[in-house]
């Protein structure tokens, strides 16, 4: 664990002092899968590591978590993947972990000392963490994968309004305040994938980015409207939620949109375009994932008129 978190810092802060923004550990664009995994930058390499060891403990096999999501049609059982990934967060906890945490306070200096915190950015993955600890006022970027965090609550991102990015990915959220990002002014990326989720809170229309992958959605998760006012909101994913609809109406701005592995039976042929307006384009929305549903895309042939790309799915 050590070695990993020193190989981490290492790219960490090299990524910082070349000025460059915080890049992602998961790497979402279509490119990527063309990658060798050799070429992997080592903290990507890590968290594939991680997850492709709960992927063969869930159901025996050696392929990586992403080339899984991509070409797997088979939903997940939530079950198991609860079984698999208990045991991880304990193998890699460091054994001080809770007792630098210690009572919580509103003071700073004990989130840094318990996370690292380099410039605005505040990293907290593998901490052990039982809740969001309190952040510097300016934090922007605030990382807290592999932790065990159950619940976010109304307060817990109460008036940082420096956050950009908040990514709390593989915790054991099941609880999230309606409030608790509503009002974060410049929040563009939201990563909650890997969670138990039941509910989808309020979301503020600055967000760019959204991935609520691998939660638990199901038929009524995800408001009415959801994300019809998010007018920047570029990429979607909602993989692995037992989803039974795709979520409407869709911003004109979205590029994105991963719904693999849910049990979407249908589609209207308005889901996309529309029917009445056959000059209408819907020039942004290029990468469409049904794969992994039990819909027959074959079935509405109109309904990708308007689209730069066909969806992703069976066309049987
Ligand atoms: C899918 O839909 C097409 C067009 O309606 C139909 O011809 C085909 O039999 C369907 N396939 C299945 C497996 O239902």
């Amino acid at each position: 664990m050590q070695t990993f978190v020193n190989v981490f810092l290492g790219f960490f802060i090299f990524e910082f002092v070349g000025a460059a923004p915080i890049t992602d550990t998961i790497i979402y664009d279509s490119e990527f899968y063309n990658i060798p995994f050799g070429e992997l930058p080592h903290a990507f390499a890590f968290d594939e590591n991680k997850q492709s060891d709960e992927v063969e403990t869930e159901i025996g096999t050696e392929l990586p978590s992403v080339i899984q999501e991509s070409y797997s049609s088979a939903p997940s059982t939530e079950e198991t993947e609860d079984e698999a990934s208990t045991p991880k967060l304990i193998d890699g906890s460091s054994a001080q972990g809770s007792g630098v945490l210690g009572p919580q306070t509103q003071d700073d200096l004990p989130t840094c000392l318990l996370c690292t915190c380099l410039g605005t950015t505040v990293y907290c993955d593998d901490r052990e963490l039982d809740a969001v600890p309190p952040l510097p006022k300016k934090t922007t970027y605030f990382y807290s994968r592999y932790n065990r965090i159950r619940k976010i609550s109304r307060n817990d991102f109460a008036n940082l309004n420096h956050l950009k990015r908040i990514d709390l990915t593989a915790n054991f959220i099941s609880e999230i305040h309606k409030d608790a990002f509503r009002r974060l002014p410049q929040l563009q990326e939201l990563v909650l994938r890997d969670n138990r989720i039941r509910q989808l809170p309020e979301l503020p229309s600055t967000l760019t980015f959204i991935d609520v992958s691998k939660n638990r959605l199901g038929r009524r998760g995800i408001p009415n409207e959801a994300f019809k006012n998010l007018d920047e909101l570029q990429h979607l994913y909602i993989t692995d939620n037992n989803l039974d609809h795709i979520p409407l109406p869709l911003p004109e701005s979205l590029q994105a949109l991963h719904l693999q592995n849910n049990n979407i039976q249908e589609m209207h042929e308005d889901t996309f375009c529309k029917m009445r307006d056959f000059t209408y384009v819907r020039r942004a929305l290029e990468d469409i994932r049904l794969d992994g549903n039990p819909i027959n895309l074959s079935k509405t042939p109109y309904a990708y008129m308007c689209l730069p790309r066909l969806p992703v799915g069976n066309l049987i």
